[in-house]
């Protein structure tokens, strides 16, 4: 089977971390985000794949290439002007001569591509949407089905008024080709606004396929925040969780021993903890890293090639790349685009967003 990954998307929520990271780039346990999705459609057989884009980002081709080595083809569609989630893949139609996958790219998913295949074709469903339950639909597309799982309402983005059930699109689809003859030829066209509502007035075969695998989007800084800490609680059956010393250490990488970790940690290789470090709750540290001695880190996820130095506190933060906090600083509830200098002793406002490239403190 082939899928369609859209990644389009201008991911301003997560800004100044995507100033100049595509949102599919952002590390997940230090790998791309992207890199889960395409190995997980790998594991389950996928082995083609186009990445829909509304616009160049190139650090997504230069990583992941022809995608040979994640063990599937890849193929890169460039939209002149963004064509919204269905215009996307119309764009693609040229390839898509049989059922195929089509996956946000923003999601985090156990999912059961391969089970969700064997529904869609039992039920010869013209188009299956995988359904997840979460406490707050309204961000979400609200999907009501029959007690044969036949989808009767997609309602995207619903008030608090609309809500009748807390299932929700989850971002994966299974399409039948010629769903795609319904969505105009380059032009801005949704899925979820236009093709779902369309197909389900016209009587069409939409099911829904409900799970309750692990699922998350990655739509919002907290969110990244809690993948981390999910992942490293072992709830994705994808990702074991670090042993009972709860540190995950890559090659290349050395702890103090006298470094104290009260949680769990993922050490990127090549970086050092110094003495008396203390690691608390979720951390997750890049590669070629610096933690100064009796430095204090409390769920934070800080990127590549960063400087913490030595007595400076880092809690509920996420770090970009190559940032450099001097000594005695303290970040608590912020985020640090690429390239950020805190000065020693420096103390930011909890809440802060600091761009690429400042000094501050
Ligand atoms: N190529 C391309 N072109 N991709 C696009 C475009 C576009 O014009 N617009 C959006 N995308 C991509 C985004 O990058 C993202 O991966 C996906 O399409 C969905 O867009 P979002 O902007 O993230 O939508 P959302 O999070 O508000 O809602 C969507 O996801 C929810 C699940 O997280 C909807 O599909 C909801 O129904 C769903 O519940
Ligand atoms: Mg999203």
């Amino acid at each position: 089977m082939k899928a369609v990954i859209l990644v389009g998307g201008k991911a301003t929520r997560l800004l100044p971390l995507t100033s100049n990271t595509p949102k599919a780039m952002v590390p997940v346990l230090n790998t791309p985000f992207l890199e889960h999705v395409i190995r997980h459609l790998s594991q389950h057989g996928v082995a083609e794949i186009t990445l829909a884009q509304s616009h160049q980002q190139q650090a997504i081709e230069s990583y992941f290439q022809d995608g040979k080595r994640f063990g599937v083809r890849l193929n890169y569609n460039i939209e002149n002007s963004p064509l919204g989630t269905a215009g996307a893949v119309k764009n693609a139609e040229k390839c898509l001569t049989e059922a195929f996958l089509v996956l946000n790219g923003d999601i985090f998913t156990d999912l059961d591509f391969s089970a969700m295949i064997e529904f869609h074709r039992q039920q010869e469903a013209k188009a299956t949407i995988a359904l997840t339950p979460v406490d707050d639909p309204t961000s979400y597309g609200l999907v009501d089905t029959n007690s044969q799982g036949r989808i009767s309402r997609f309602l995207e983005k619903p008030k608090a008024d609309e809500i009748t059930t807390n299932m929700i699109n989850a971002g994966t689809y299974i399409l039948e080709p010629d769903v795609l003859t319904h969505i105009p030829p380059e032009t801005n066209f949704s899925f979820e606004r236009e093709l779902f509502p369309f197909l389900l007035e016209r009587g069409e075969a939409v099911y829904g396929y409900s799970s309750s695998a692990y699922w998350t989007d990655i739509g919002t800084p907290q969110k990244y925040l809690q993948l981390h800490r999910d992942l490293l609680s072992g709830q994705s059956n994808r990702y074991p969780p670090p042993s009972s010393a709860g540190i995950i250490a890559n090659k290349g990488s050395r702890i103090h021993p006298t470094a104290e970790i009260e949680g769990r940690a993922l050490i990127g290789a090549n970086s050092t903890v110094g003495e008396r470090v203390k690691l608390r709750g979720t951390v997750v540290i890049g590669s070629d890293c610096a933690v100064g001695e009796e430095a204090t880190i409390e769920d934070a996820i800080i990127w590549q090639n960063t400087r913490i130095g030595s007595k400076s506190t880092v809690r509920n933060s996420i770090l970009a790349d190559n940032c450099c906090l001097e000594s005695n600083c303290v970040i608590k509830d912020s985020i640090l685009g690429d390239n950020v200098t805190v000065v020693s002793g420096g103390q930011l406002k909890p809440g802060s967003k600091i761009q690429p490239g400042e000094v501050v403190g």
